[in-house]
């Protein structure tokens, strides 16, 4: 099974991707993670990346789309993948129907006012990635699951989270009536349902295609 998962930063794809990939046997690739292991290891498309990153804006098409287009011919995602973070505007979506082939796109609708603080107070652990969110870490500074440190992605500010947003709206929002009009979007509510009941209702659906 090809998957997207589709949704405003902060939406919750990241912590969805971790759950249908282990419930599937998918590879997760997310555009954002391999970003910012380049960033963390200097390469040239880590610098590159990172000026427009810092900014909230996306990396230019053609360098995420050869990034893309290679990671799907590796041997691992011949059991199927997730696509986490890409496409994110109309361009990629058209470049991805040449390389690929999608089984459904998974959206995660969500209401805007929650992702500001969502995003600000979003901790992630340096070592297994798992999120957490301030109010809830009563002060701790390491993960819960594995002990690692916990630290703040550099775009999780106020004013690049504006512009995070201001970019879905405008680049990645059109995605959600191009996977409509291919009939292959299945659509959930990422407001209010903790992660474990959004997961329960995306389970519900991707099971019957898993058949
Ligand atoms: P990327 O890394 O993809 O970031 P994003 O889309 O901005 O999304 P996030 O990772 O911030 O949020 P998420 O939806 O994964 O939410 P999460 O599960 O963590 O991209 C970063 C940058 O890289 C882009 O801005 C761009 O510059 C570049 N880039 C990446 N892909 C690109 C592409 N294709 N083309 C060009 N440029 C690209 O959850 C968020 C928080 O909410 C967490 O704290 C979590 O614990 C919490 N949470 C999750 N679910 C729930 C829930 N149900 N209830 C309550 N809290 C929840
Ligand atoms: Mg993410």
């Amino acid at each position: 099974m090809n998957l997207i998962l589709l949704g405003a930063p902060g939406a919750g794809k990241g912590t969805q991707a971790t759950k249908i990939s282990d419930r599937y046997g998918l590879v997760h690739i997310s555009t954002g993670d391999i970003f910012r292991a380049n960033i963390k290891n200097g390469t040239k498309i880590g610098m590159l990346a990172k000026s427009y990153i810092d900014k909230g804006e996306l990396v230019p098409d053609e360098v995420t789309c050869d990034i893309v287009k290679d990671r799907l011919t590796w041997d691992d995602c011949k059991k199927g993948y997730l696509l986490d973070g890409f496409p994110r505007n109309l361009f990629q979506a058209a470049e991805l129907d040449k390389f690929a082939k999608i089984d459904a796109v998974v959206n995660i609708n969500i209401d805007f006012k929650l992702l500001m603080d969502r995003l600000c107070g979003r901790r992630v652990c340096k070592d297994c990635g798992e999120s957490y969110h301030v109010s809830t870490l009563n002060g701790a500074t390491t993960c819960s699951r594995c002990g690692g440190e916990l630290y703040q992605r550099r775009d999780d500010n106020p004013e690049t989270v504006k512009s995070r947003l201001e970019v879905y709206n405008e680049q990645t929002a059109p995605l959600i009536n191009y996977y409509t009009m291919q009939g292959n979007i299945l659509n959930f509510t990422g407001s209010e349902a903790p992660a474990e009941v959004l997961f329960a209702q995306v389970a519900e659906s991707l099971d019957k295609l898993a058949r």
